[in-house]
């Protein structure tokens, strides 16, 4: 979703914001922008619709130059995208007289935005955007011209009065003509302000990743705080909504384990990413069993919930449904699994002896973080299966669990759901057993090995890509453990490569989805030794029926083979119940090398967002 870049200091401050922006373009935007303090005291724009080049190319032939300067790559939810509805948006000719010189960027949605603009309207504000986040900028003139003739105009009151106003989850970052200062509040959306004391510089975002190398130490402030950055004297202070300095913001040294990512050799970062997962799996395994995780593992070998309530969104939530099949096969605790748009709708059934673990990447998921509010609201333990440290879920949560994975650049998420998978049947051990066991991670390691074999033979996977990625629709199917990845695999394949793709439980599909299958559609089969017999009797109806079968399958399984278009031999021996994390690798590839001779933008994938901040 959107990305705010902030920066005050001694530097032009333009290529520092530009490249803060570009670090947030995973998140996923349309459209991108700056503003600067211009030579006539004014603030002036540059903002383009399209990819971030767009406005490199203009602020490259105009070269502007300000040590204050704020930023944003949009990310469209109310009016279309085009350069007007691109942020920053600016107070020029808002106003009848134009005294006061504003920009502002938002991160969320103002869901009264209608009521208000029609109020503002009535009252002389203009508006020249479709976007509802104008309408805190008109909110703010008209706090200002208010107070004004009461003489009493004051920037960081007409903020937060105009902040109490609006409804809905939103960051934003204020800039007015002062060049020393910027204004920076949120709610119920992701905002981090950081700082480096040497060089003075001081630094506001929607992601700490965008400040990685720049600023040494973070803060993220609570819901409704108000951050001042000042520049004169390099400080940040933070006021409530009443403007009394308040101390709700929790700091950190930013992490030097948090490097910035480069795609190295391979073409996208989704390739890398899922390259990556042997070493991730051994990282975490090496974490838990040796490091700092230890001592999170002891935290929480105490849990014997009655029941647990899984809540997460797309790929996180397909991992919650593989940990629910490993907490109810291995625990026998009953779960309780829902998408957390729905959860946070449905008045829960939850009890006090009941745990709720929510999952997610980036920890910043609305959905998730609403439905984790839910919990805390009615004294439900909760626990965070997370990748972001210090992520809002990461902090809110009454205990998290790291899952390791490293930096996620790709907007697909890869690496992540096998680790969320496997930091959750970590859980599961610890908690059985009351103590930490190294039988589990040896079996992670196995898992890494047999993925790195899987790996060298990539090439397999991408010819069978090439010769029918053009094929109609594809259906992932699988029995029991592996249900969970046949919709993964048709979730991965649908937003990378914009084809039709649907996962199914392979005895469902006589039931409805068996009158898709003709000589076009692909059947992508996950046969593992569990339910062999049933899922190959399955294959056969599809083939009876001239459907494409490719089957990832038992090796040597030369039956098997016979009746497969074409056939991925799998090594399961061992694996047990990670199987369905090693199939799962193939889809991650299969999809990949769809996508590619589709010709897609793989990393960032139309319309989608790597961290979906909005409902
Ligand atoms: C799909 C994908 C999304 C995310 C979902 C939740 O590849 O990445 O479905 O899994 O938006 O995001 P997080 O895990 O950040 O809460």
């Amino acid at each position: 979703m959107c990305g705010i870049v902030g920066y005050l200091g001694p530097q032009n401050g333009i290529n520092i914001v530009l490249e803060g922006l570009r670090r947030l373009e995973y998140r996923g935007y349309d459209s991108a922008g700056i503003s600067v303090l211009g030579a006539n005291g004014r603030l002036a724009v540059f903002k383009k619709a399209g990819k971030l080049e767009n406005l490199r190319n203009i602020v490259s032939e105009i070269h502007p130059t300000s040590n204050t300067t704020i930023g944003h790559t949009r990310w469209a939810t109310h009016g279309e995208v085009n350069d007007t509805n691109a942020h920053p948006h600016i107070s020029d000719s808002m106003a009848v007289d134009d005294e006061y010189s504003i920009a502002i960027v938002h991160n969320g949605i103002i869901e009264n935005a209608p009521i208000l603009k029609k109020e503002l309207i009535d009252s002389g504000i203009n508006f020249k955007s479709q976007t509802d986040s104008e309408v805190f900028l008109g909110l703010l003139l008209h706090e200002l011209y208010q107070a004004k003739s009461s003489k009493k105009a004051d920037y960081m009151q007409a903020i937060l009065n105009a902040f109490k106003r609006i409804k809905g989850n939103s960051a934003f970052v204020i800039q007015t003509t002062d060049d020393n200062t910027l204004y920076a509040l949120k709610k119920g959306a992701p905002l981090v302000c950081g700082t480096n004391q040497r060089s003075r510089e001081l630094f506001v975002s929607s992601d700490p990743y965008a400040l990685v190398g720049m600023a040494d130490k973070v803060f993220f402030p609570d819901d409704g705080i108000l951050c001042v950055l000042n520049r004169q004297n390099s400080q940040i202070r933070f006021f409530d909504l009443e403007g009394r300095p308040s101390s709700k913001v929790a700091s950190r040294d930013q992490e030097i384990s948090m490097q910035v990512s480069e795609k190295g050799a391979f073409e996208h970062y989704m390739l890398k990413e899922i390259f990556e997962q042997p070493e991730r799996i051994r990282t975490l395994s090496n974490y838990y069993l040796h490091g700092n995780g230890q001592l999170l593992l002891q935290k929480i070998a105490h849990h014997h919930p009655k029941q647990i309530h899984i809540s997460a969104c797309g790929t996180a939530w397909h991992a919650g449904l593989v940990i629910k099949n490993f907490l109810e096969r291995f625990n026998r605790i009953p779960c309780v699994i829902e998408l957390a748009s729905e959860f946070r709708y449905k008045n829960p059934i939850l009890s006090p002896e009941d745990l709720a673990i929510f999952i997610s990447q980036s920890g910043e998921t609305a959905d998730t973080l609403a439905a984790l509010d839910l919990c805390l609201e009615q004294k439900i333990k909760t626990l965070a299966i997370v990748n972001v440290e210090g992520s809002t879920l990461h902090r809110n949560a009454n205990e998290s669990l790291l899952i390791q994975a490293g930096m996620e650049i790709g907007v697909a998420s890869t690496k992540a759901f096998t680790l969320q998978a496997l930091t959750g049947r970590m859980f599961g051990d610890v908690i059985q057993s009351k103590k930490i066991n190294s039988a589990i991670f040896d079996k992670f390691n196995l898992l890494a090995d047999r993925i790195e074999e899987l790996l060298r033979s990539a090439d397999q996977i991408q010819a069978i890509a090439e010769e029918i990625y053009n094929y109609k629709g594809f259906i992932f199917t699988g029995r029991g453990d592996d249900f969970p990845v046949a919709l993964e695999g048709a979730l991965k394949l649908k937003e990378i490569a914009y084809v039709h793709a649907e996962g199914y439980a392979a005895g469902e599909l006589k039931h409805g989805p068996i009158a898709l299958i003709d000589e076009m559609m692909v059947n992508l089969a996950i046969v593992t030794p569990k339910l062999y017999e049933k899922t190959v009797s399955n294959i056969q109806e599809i083939k009876a029926r001239r459907g494409i079968i490719v089957t990832i399958g038992p090796a040597n399984d030369h039956h098997l083979q016979e009746i497969s278009n074409y056939y991925i031999p799998m090594n399961y021996e061992g694996l047990d119940e990670l199987i369905p994390l090693y199939a799962n690798v193939v889809s991650q590839l299969f999809s990949y090398y769809v996508a590619k001779f589709k010709g897609t933008d793989i990393d960032k994938p139309r319309n989608l967002a790597k961290s979906v901040t909005v409902e």
